[in-house]
């Protein structure tokens, strides 16, 4: 808009030379400018200063007879959404000169500018659940003291997803939608402590320990203020807290692991476990939005299996948990295949340890167990004659040194204490870490339980409300839980001085519960509690001792109350406005659920062929939402916010959220929705999704999408025909959400043989960090089968280069928010 027929002042285009009498004077003007709601906040004193400044220049001079008033446009209208920058151009002509010129708003909510005086303005859309108008007046003053202003409108719609959708695609890069800007941090074998030589990346690095850990998984931001203490606020200094899920061990080593004499090598197997655990790196913004590592930071921290912990909650002192290392039960070491994640209101990240079961080597030790614990270690899946990597065949060169030896869960014939027969019991739980505290132990929370943990989020924190964190167990036909704390909310509470104290208040009692799934769209929260519902010693599959048994063993708990079993739970995220709980089900075969093993949670069998090959079951993956009265309710509804498939399966029964090449995916697994801090988590909050596939990777690469989900019910109910091997077909009824359409769009691509996992943005929304795990996972170190993220650069990379997983950075070239 160009109208420059009134000023803000009171003056009339075309008046100025005939009615200088009635002309606002410039005292008066100065005066108007500074008490009017216009005065921008946050920067009335650079305005002060500048208007004053050239007021006084003029009021020298009131000759203003032969003057014209300057010409003003203000640019055209603007309609936006929420989170995205608006630049508004102005422009000032005059016969004399241009004084002043200054962006004000007449009308509508305030949004601050941060240099008001000059002629091109840029701010960020604020956040509206309806379309609302906002006025902008670009007004000059000319070296005379004439006045002319002109009006821009800008409409900010609610926030939306605002980019063009990716392309499916098999290159060896991170693909992001134009606009977008990528770059790597925290590498594999990344330095993270003062002196460490940089990562040669030839296989004969050491010293892991403090190094970036291999496939990393779950991430989460902790803010750091300029001082270096927590601030929740804070998007530009923070700490990075990563899951290092587990190794590619081809890459570590210079021609790959070697086993000498039926034994690894000691130094070998104290790199892989190193590359385990949890990275707590300080990260922060520098010049041009260009992000890096401050290698030297007193907060960078490994967490990795041989870090001291604590053992909480009921289970502490357990029998169950006692060990050579450990007689009492209450100490352990480290954590392992950390995966996805949780966190808390006081400033503590959660960790989840999900399959652990295979690094322990168990089988032959039948005649020194119990029937009892064959019945345990068989439900978890404590079965290997090895352990993964066969960390437990190493000859320590300190004999006293049981890092290794305790890998062996084989049971003796002494007392439990004299060997590792419990320690896999030492496994499988929630650990919570203070990352502000480089020097405090971890403690595992085993109130939350026991099972394969994928993520351990949390719903919402209400004053006088008992918080609730939400668990997958992935391994197929596993459950859902959710733990309510015993304690209300105090909102004072988040922000203690001893921040695992407070963990210890929320999060050491409470009940843990398991998802029962019913036809008609309801649920039901069943609690594993000792004593109740057959959870005793009565129970004739596993006779449970005490409250400690229930948690330890918590499967076969779940398994007693007629729990649902899933097709593999892994993420759960909670949507910030809604409390609703999405879960992601990453996928299942014909093994795990035949045709007949359908249910309404759980109701696709079909086959989706790879190549040539056919895949039954739900290759695919689908992810369900649950809708509770509050964190506290123990019956929920349900429905199914999306079905993974290839947009060229059937709609009818396989593909039935009608995905099409914009946003088809399989197999989902990370899953969070965006930080309620910006606009990307308010109003109708976007939903990050993730995938870890193998079955529709011969058409793209893993990938991560961004939604914008409704809400539970606002789909329906539906009866598909499935199909089993040989021909055979069967219906399920079960509850679908309104398809997503181009409310659900791919956002990312990554590399060859990668999986995209783990994701948060700063508080501000303007800096997403990206998880890409394990880039060619199935090369060798003579042929690597990616060079990412040294390809990421583009131009020619040599094929010898080997892979690492790293965290990427996507920033907005126009510094909006990420995704809208
Ligand atoms: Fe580590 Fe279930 O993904
Ligand atoms: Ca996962
Ligand atoms: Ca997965
Ligand atoms: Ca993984």
């Amino acid at each position: 808009m160009t109208d420059v027929t009134e000023t803000p002042f009171g003056y009339t285009d075309g008046d100025v030379d005939t009615n200088h009498s009635t002309a606002t004077t410039l005292n008066e003007l100065a005066e108007q400018r500074y008490s009017r709601r216009t005065l921008l906040r946050g920067s009335s004193a650079i305005v002060a200063a500048t208007m004053g400044g050239s007021l006084v220049a003029a009021c020298d001079n009131n000759d203003v007879g032969s003057d014209a008033p300057p010409t003003v446009a203000a640019g055209t209208a603007v309609t936006t959404a929420s989170g995205r920058m608006v630049t508004l151009t102005g422009t000032a002509t005059d016969d004399k000169q241009i004084a002043t010129i200054a962006w004000t708003q007449p009308s509508g909510p305030l949004i601050t500018l941060s240099n008001p005086n000059s002629n091109t303005v840029s701010f960020m859309a604020p956040v509206v659940s309806a379309a609302t108008d906002f006025r902008f007046r670009f007004a000059a003053i000319d070296s005379k003291g004439q006045t002319s202003s002109a009006e821009t409108i800008v409409t900010v719609n609610p926030p939306a997803l605002g980019f063009t959708a990716v392309a499916k695609n098999k290159l060896d890069v991170v693909t992001v939608p134009a606009g977008y800007t990528v770059s790597v941090i925290n590498r594999t074998g990344d330095p993270i402590a003062a002196g460490v030589a940089a990562y040669k990346n030839d296989g004969t690095d050491t010293n892991f320990a403090q190094r970036i850990g291999d496939h990393g998984d779950a991430l989460y931001w902790y803010g750091l203020s300029a001082t270096g203490t927590p601030d929740a606020t804070s998007s530009t200094r923070g700490l990075l807290v990563q899951n290092h899920e587990n190794i590619n061990d081809q890459y570590l080593h210079v021609a790959g692991p070697t086993t000498v004499n039926g034994a690894r090598p000691e130094s070998e197997a104290q790199k892989e476990i190193d590359c385990h655990g949890v990275s707590v790196t300080e990260v922060a913004e520098g010049a041009n939005r260009a992000w890096s590592v401050k290698q030297d930071s007193s907060f960078n921290r490994r967490i990795t299996p041989a870090t001291p912990m604590a053992f909480n909650g009921p289970a502490k002192g357990s029998n169950l948990l006692k060990t050579a290392f450990s007689p009492t039960g209450v100490a352990g070491r480290g954590t392992i295949n950390n995966c996805a994640n949780g966190t808390t209101p006081w400033g503590t990240a959660l960790t989840c340890e999900e399959n652990w079961a295979g690094y322990f080597r168990r089988s032959g030790d039948n005649a020194n167990r119990s029937a009892k614990e064959l019945t345990a270690l068989s439900r978890y899946g404590v079965s290997s004659s090895t352990g993964s990597y066969g960390w437990s065949t190493v000859v320590a060169a300190d004999s006293a040194n049981t890092l290794f030896r305790r890998w062996d869960a084989r049971a003796g014939t002494g007392a439990a204490t004299s060997d590792f027969r419990n320690e896999p019991n030492q496994f499988g739980w929630v650990v919570e870490i203070d990352p502000y505290a480089p020097a405090s132990t971890p403690r595992k929370r085993t109130a939350l339980g026991r099972m394969g943990h994928e993520g351990c989020w949390p719903g919402a924190f209400v004053v006088g409300k008992k918080p609730a964190w939400y668990m997958g167990d992935d391994s197929r036909r596993e459950y859902i839980y959710k733990f309510v704390s015993a304690t209300a909310w105090v909102a004072a509470d988040a922000n203690p001085t001893d921040r695992l104290a407070i963990g210890d208040k929320y999060m050491d009692s409470g009940t843990l519960y398991v998802a029962r799934f019913a036809a008609d769209g309801t649920g039901t929260w069943l609690p594993l509690v000792y004593g109740q519902n057959g959870l005793d010693g009565s129970n004739a599959a596993y006779p449970f001792a005490d409250q400690a048994d229930v948690l330890v063993n918590a499967r076969l708990a779940a398994d007693k109350l007629g729990a649902t079993p899933m097709d593999r739970p892994e993420w759960t995220a909670v949507n910030p406005v809604t409390g609703e709980i999405y879960v992601t089900l990453t996928n299942n075969n014909a093994a795990g659920r035949p045709l007949n093993g359908t249910d309404p949670a759980n109701p696709r069998h079909y086959n989706d062929p790879k190549g040539g090959t056919a895949q039954y079951g739900n290759p695919n993956g689908h992810i369900i939402r649950m809708k509770e009265a509050d964190t506290e309710a123990t019956s929920f509804t349900w429905d199914i916010y999306g079905f993974g498939a290839g947009a060229d399966l059937d709609k009818t029964n396989i593909n039935l959220s009608s995905l099409d090449d914009s946003n088809d995916f399989s197999s989902p697994d990370g899953l969070v929705f965006a930080r309620a801090t910006h606009a990307g988590g308010q109003a109708k909050p976007m939903l990050w999704l993730q995938t870890d596939d193998g079955a529709y990777t011969d058409v793209t690469n893993c990938m991560m999408l961004a939604a914008q989900p409704g809400t539970v019910g606002d789909g329906g109910a539906r009866t598909i025909t499935n199909t089993g091997s040989g021909g055979a077909t069967a219906t399920q009824a079960t509850r679908i959400g309104a398809a997503p359409g181009a409310n659900l769009r791919r956002f990312l691509v990554g590399p060859v043989e990668c999986e995209i996992t783990g994701v948060d943005s700063t508080p501000d929304g303007r800096t997403l960090f990206v998880g890409i795990q394990h880039p060619g996972e199935g090369g060798t170190p003579a042929a690597p089968t990616s060079n990412w993220p040294d390809s990421q650069a583009g131009g020619t990379v040599a094929k010898t280069i080997r892979p690492r997983s790293a965290v990427v950075v996507i920033t907005k070239n126009d510094g909006g928010v990420v995704g809208l």
